[in-house]
Order: structure tokens, then sequence, then C-alpha cells
């Protein structure tokens, strides 16, 4: 298995480029199940979370190929299996979105559950929940959810909870149902937005993406469609705060600071330098960050996807920050190994307590899921000596070639496969 060594300490230099943001192409890939028609998806990262989901489909019977850089071609026209086997939805829960498509276009899907996860239970109750409203036979065995329907049915569905894949599955499901879906207290990330373009642009009818109230007029049939996927608002604020931690000057382009404000708005707290413009975000730290207190929430709230990197900044701060978790249940994984690097963090149920130390030490340490690899990553870009971090594949599911961006930049990245 791979390990990341990192020897700290160099201030971060230059600029460098967002990738496509993967949550915003998961989605948009199994969009493809929707039509026969060729979609044409650009500036989709090279992820292993992608791969993952390319393969899902192809096992369907789709077509998936990569075409030219971040360029990606599904076609759904040979789709022939309806099935999410559970050796691939195990390693990646994402696959849950094939759920909606399939029932939509074909009237039936057999979709291993999930499960637990690193960062909390994750259930799917309410992408089955709105299933079932829309007219949807649903059986649970053997580790499987079964899910029927001639057609879907438009009704009206109220989320008890935000949920961002939920959302994305009701609203491809919605999109060939008969009639009218109206979709409330529906997640308003920048990625549902970015799904329902590409929906919008296959022909269907949707009013309010990005809202809470989401309606969609279903229609018989969608077509092929060519879209771009927005840029990586989580890999951008992860970029970030390695400039602030590194007491850096780095520029991310490619970006979209109009999809970050709640990030900024905390690292501008802490004393980050930043000049945002157009696809475009300067950063610059000079001092050691203020602490700043953090909240996770959906959309527009603070990311729960940049907790565990904000954490990171916040374990060499000057004074005491508290971080509340309200999205996970169980998402400090990466407290523990921050411990080992000299950080004084306690936890209290969904609150961290985290009083900052002066500097942190390089120690050898475990990635326990993607974003807690990236905290660890950024505390050992800033902390005194090396860091050697283990079983860094959960990194590669989300983040595209962070080594060589970091080492792009001036850090002392190094991958050695042990
Ligand atoms: N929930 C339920 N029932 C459901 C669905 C969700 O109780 O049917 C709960 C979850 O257990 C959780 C909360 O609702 O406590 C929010 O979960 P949500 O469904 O929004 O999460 P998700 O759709 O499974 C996506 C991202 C995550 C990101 C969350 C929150 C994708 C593929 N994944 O997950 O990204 O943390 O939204 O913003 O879009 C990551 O990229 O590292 C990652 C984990």
């Amino acid at each position: 298995m791979d390990q990341l060594h990192i020897r700290g300490g160099a201030p971060l230099k230059g600029s460098v480029r967002v990738s496509g943001a993967k949550n915003a192409a998961l989605p948009c890939i199994t969009a493809g199940l929707l039509t026969e028609g060729d979609l044409r998806l650009a500036n989709v990262p090279r992820l292993k979370d992608i791969e993952t989901i390319s393969r899902l489909l192809r096992h369907m019977g789709a077509a998936v190929e990569e075409v030219g850089a971040g360029g990606l071609a599904v076609s759904g026209r040979a789709v022939s299996r309806f099935e999410a086997p559970y050796e691939l939805v195990r390693t990646m829960r994402a696959s849950v979105l094939v759920l909606g498509p399939l029932v939509a276009r074909f009237g039936r899907a057999r979709v291993s559950l999930p499960g637990g996860c690193a960062i909390g239970p994750r259930p799917i109750n309410l992408h089955l929940g709105g299933l079932k409203q829309m007219g949807a036979e649903i059986d649970l065995s053997g580790g499987y959810v079964e899910a029927k329907a001639r057609r879907l049915r438009g009704t009206r569905i109220v989320f008890d909870m935000k949920t961002v894949t939920g959302t994305e599955n009701l609203l491809m499901a919605a999109a060939l149902a008969e009639g009218t879906t109206v979709l409330e207290n529906a997640a308003c990330e920048p990625e549902v937005q970015d799904l329902a373009a590409l929906l919008a642009a296959m022909g269907a009818r949707i009013r309010g993406a990005g809202t809470d109230t989401v309606t969609v007029e279903g229609v018989p049939t969608l077509g092929p469609a060519t879209h771009r996927i927005i840029a990586d608002r989580i890999e951008a604020g992860t970029f970030a705060v390695a400039a602030a931690i590194t007491r850096g000057d780095v520029t991310l382009t490619d970006c979209a600071p109009e999809h970050m404000e709640a990030v900024l708005g905390k690292l501008r707290e802490a004393g980050v330098d930043l000049t945002p413009g157009p696809g475009r975000l300067r950063v610059r730290m000079r001092d050691r960050p203020r602490a700043v207190n953090v909240q996770t929430a959906p959309y527009p709230g603070f990311a729960t996807d940049m907790q565990a990197q904000l954490m990171a900044l916040m374990s060499g701060a000057d004074g005491r920050s508290v971080i509340t978790e309200t999205v996970f249940e169980n998402r400090f994984m990466h407290v523990n190994e921050l411990l080992r690097m000299g950080a004084d963090v306690k936890i209290a149920g969904r609150t961290a307590s985290v009083q900052g130390v002066p500097q942190l030490r390089g120690a050898p340490v475990m990635a326990t899921d993607l974003r807690a690899s990236a905290s660890l990553v950024l505390a050992a870009l800033g902390a005194e000596g090396t860091t050697v971090i283990h079983r860094i594949y959960h990194l590669d599911r989300g983040y595209e070639t962070i080594e060589r961006k970091l080492s792009a930049l001036g850090a002392d990245v190094r991958r050695v496969r042990a």
C-alpha cells in the first residue's frame, strides 16, 4: 500500500489548477443511465471514485470511455443489467446514485445497501422513501434493495433532512416520471445544481435547483448532451488551507470562489489574506492563524467535507477553537492522528475543542477516510520534520495527483510504495 512521506515547513508558492468536482461528476455520470443518447462530460477528474462508478456502469452494459484530458463519453444505450453489486457499493457509497435513474428508465433496480462507513451509518431511507412515494415498490432482502415501478409518478416529497445524493437520486427519478414532482427541503449544494444543469441540457424540465424547493415536470425521454463539470470546491478549499498552513502565497486557478463563501469567510476570520477573482483565488498568509469557531451545515453553510482540513489549520492557531460537526455522526477520525503530531484536541460528542499549539511535529499517521487524509497532509505540510501517512488510497479517491500538485508548489512530498 502506498504511503506519502511529507517533510513540512516549506511555504507553498505558485499556482495550481483546481480539478473538476468529484461529487458533481459522480451523479452526472450516472445520469447517463437515463437516456439512449450519448453524454459528453468535460472537466471530469481522474480519480479512483470515478473509475469505480465507471466500472459499475460498464457492469450494467453502459459504455464509459475517457476522451482526451478530462473528457468522458457515457452511453446508456446498451444497458441490460440493473444491479449494483455489493463489491462496488461497499467501496463507494455514491454507487447508490444508480438507483433513481434505473427505476425511472427501466422500472427496476437491485442495489446493495451501502451499510456503515468510516464517518457514520449513512442510511438511504430518504432515497427509498421518496421513490416509494413516487409509486415504486421497495423490497429489502439479502443486503439488497429492490425497487420496481411501471412508471414513477410525480408527487410532493418533503425530505426530513437535507441529503445531497438523496436529492440527486430523486431529481433523476423525477426527470422521467409522469407528472410533476416537488422536492421540498432539497439539498442546495452546487453539485446538485450542476446535475440539474446537465439534466436540463438532456431535456429535463427543472425549476428551483439550488434552492430548497425543486420542481420537476417529468418528460417521457431524455436525450444526448454535453456538459462541463464545475470546479471542486473541496479540493480548492484544501489547497487554500495548504497555502495558509505553510504561510505561503498560492493562486488557485479554474476554481469557483462563489461556491466557497462559508469556508472563505472562516479563513478570512482566521487571518488568511484572500483575493478572489473570476475563476481564481489568491491565498496568502504571513502570521499564525487566529482561532475561529466553526459549525458544519448543509450548503450554503460550512461544508462538512472541509471540517477536518480546517481542524488541521486550527491545531496550530493562536487560541482555542470549537469545531462542531452537525452533518455526520462520526467524523472526527482524524483527531487521534492529529494528536500523534502534537495537536491538543478534546472531543465531547459532536464538538471538538482545539487548543492551538505553536508547532505540530511530524509522525507516522494513518489515513481513515478521504477528508481525514487531506487534513493529515495539511498538518504534515505545516509540521516540523517528516510525516509518513499510511493508507493513502483514501486520498486517491478524491484528490487528483495531489503529490504532483503539491510538489509543483514547492512542497517536499514523496509517494513511496511500501
Ligand atoms: N441521511 C439519512 N438518510 C438518508 C440520507 C442521508 O439519515 O437517506 C443522513 C446521513 O446519514 C448524514 C446526513 O443525512 O448524516 C447527510 O448525508 P447526505 O445524504 O447529504 O450525504 P451523501 O449524499 O451520502 C454527500 C457527499 C459527501 C458529503 C455529504 C455532505 C457525494 C458523493 N458525497 O454524501 O462527500 O460529505 O454529501 O455534504 O456527493 C466526500 O466527498 O468525502 C464525501 C463524504
